[in-house]
């Protein structure tokens, strides 16, 4: 009986999706426990690329899936998921309700929920936090002020058109009165919510129980994190944060499981950083466009950073290792993954945030202040400079067979974070890793 749980370490995006993928083959059911269609990964198999923002990664491993009470989930996005990875071949079975399952306790979302992200995005001004505009924000405060939409509602469909009606009346009314924005039509999104509640019922169910029973038959449960740490409502550099939980401890909650069964936890980060959206970035790489278009990579590469779900291109930055250490004390890693090794191959130095040192550059701060992110702003961060290489090391599967540099560089990190790095990832492809 174990429950794995992947988060990410950083602002999300570290390549949890390839992660959660190579562990899944090894799981027998695969659980997200936090955030909506905000989040995205892309995957190739055989060739065929497949992007997910709701189901979770290991339904391309044919494992059993749960979209678990921390959710909040967005109905249309979601069939239209389950019908693009139909249309591209895979089986009637494997996308049945016997391989996903949704918690009656998710919350719904709701297009004026996105109207309302959008509304409160462009009233913020110069202030904006770069939300993903998917109403993940106003989903989780209607969760909070108890007039959210559950899952299990859906069971009845024409109860549940009732309540959305009645939701999107609620929203209108702010919309119009407090943002002079756009109201949407309530009766045609009650019947379109009927239909998609007739479509989804009988995916619904206790997966908590599911969860449970599957965990205490000896069964392994991957509980896949979405965004990141430094994302995390509670824990993240609040307010340019999410608005859900992402770190470890959440796993527990979003999917209504004891901690208990928790065996092993697994931080994924990136080699260097990124971030979309607003908020400090110690790390960021400010007037130096080769290097920036070096680590961003061209649109259309695969794995280049912009994001898969806004198509923004990410802020790019070097690897912060106090922000990594805070990581790694938050959600008490047991291991780390680092991605995106290769794309450090050609840089002559690359550079390590050890600390970081205040305005007047005395005091050296091993670690940020929690619950004061903001602060990051007034800290610069103290680098080293690591010797870089040249040698393409995307066919490299051992790691004693990487150059001299990368192995250092890896080895530095572990040594500074404290944590053993198990496994890092050497290029898009599924089977370009080194497993230590
Ligand atoms: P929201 O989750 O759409 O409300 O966005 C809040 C912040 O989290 C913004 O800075 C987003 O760019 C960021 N964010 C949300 N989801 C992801 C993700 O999956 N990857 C990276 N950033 C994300």
């Amino acid at each position: 009986m174990s429950m794995i749980v992947i988060v990410g370490a950083q602002w999300g995006d570290e390549g949890k999706g390839k992660i959660v993928d190579w562990y899944a083959e090894k799981a027998d059911v695969v659980a997200r426990f936090s955030g909506g269609a905000n989040a995205g990964h892309t995957s190739y198999v055989d060739g065929v690329k497949y992007v997910t923002h709701l189901l979770p990664s290991g339904l391309l491993r044919g494992k059993k899936c749960v979209l678990g009470a921390g959710m909040v989930i967005d109905p249309a996005q979601l069939l239209e998921e389950i019908a693009d990875f139909a249309q591209k071949g895979l089986s009637a079975s494997s996308l049945s309700p016997e391989q996903i399952m949704i918690s009656s306790s998710a919350h719904i979302i709701l297009p004026t929920h996105k109207e309302l992200d959008a509304a409160y995005e462009n009233a913020r001004g110069e202030k904006a936090l770069g939300t993903t505009k998917r109403g993940i924000g106003p989903a989780y405060a209607d969760k909070a002020l108890r007039r959210g939409l559950l899952a299990g509602m859906m069971l009845s469909p024409a109860e549940f058109a009732d309540k959305v009606h009645s939701l999107v009346l609620d929203h209108n009314w702010e919309l119009l009165s407090n943002y002079d924005a756009e109201s949407l039509d309530p009766e045609k999104i009650a019947q379109d919510y009927e239909g998609y509640a007739k479509k989804l019922k009988p995916y619904i169910q206790d997966t908590s129980l599911y969860l449970h029973q599957c965990l205490k038959n000896s069964q392994t449960v991957l509980a896949e994190g979405a965004q990141g740490t430094l994302l995390d409502v509670d824990h993240g550099g609040y307010p340019f944060v999410t608005s859900s939980s992402t770190v470890a401890g959440a796993a527990a909650t979003g999917l209504g499981v004891s901690p208990k069964f928790i065996s092993k936890i697994i931080g994924v980060a990136k080699c260097f950083q990124t971030r979309v959206g607003e908020g400090p970035m110690p790390t960021e790489i400010l007037g130096r466009e080769d290097l920036v278009n070096h680590l961003r990579g061209k649109m259309d590469d695969p794995g280049a950073e912009y994001g898969s779900t806004t198509g923004r291109p990410r802020r790019v930055g070097w690897l912060d290792l106090p922000l990594l250490r805070y990581a790694a004390r938050i959600n008490g890693f047991d291991e780390l993954v680092l991605t995106k090794l290769d794309i450090l191959s050609g840089l002559e130095f690359v550079k390590l945030c050890l600390a970081y040192s205040n305005q007047a550059r005395t005091a050296v701060f091993p670690e940020p202040i929690a619950g004061d992110i903001a602060i990051l702003r007034n800290f610069y961060p103290e680098y080293e400079d690591v010797l870089g290489w040249s040698e393409h090391i995307g066919e490299v599967r051992d790691f004693k067979d990487l150059p001299i540099c990368a192995q250092l560089y890896v080895r530095k990190i572990e040594n500074i974070v404290k944590k053993p790095v198990s496994f890092v990832s050497v290029g898009t492809g599924r089977e370009q890793v080194i497993v230590r």
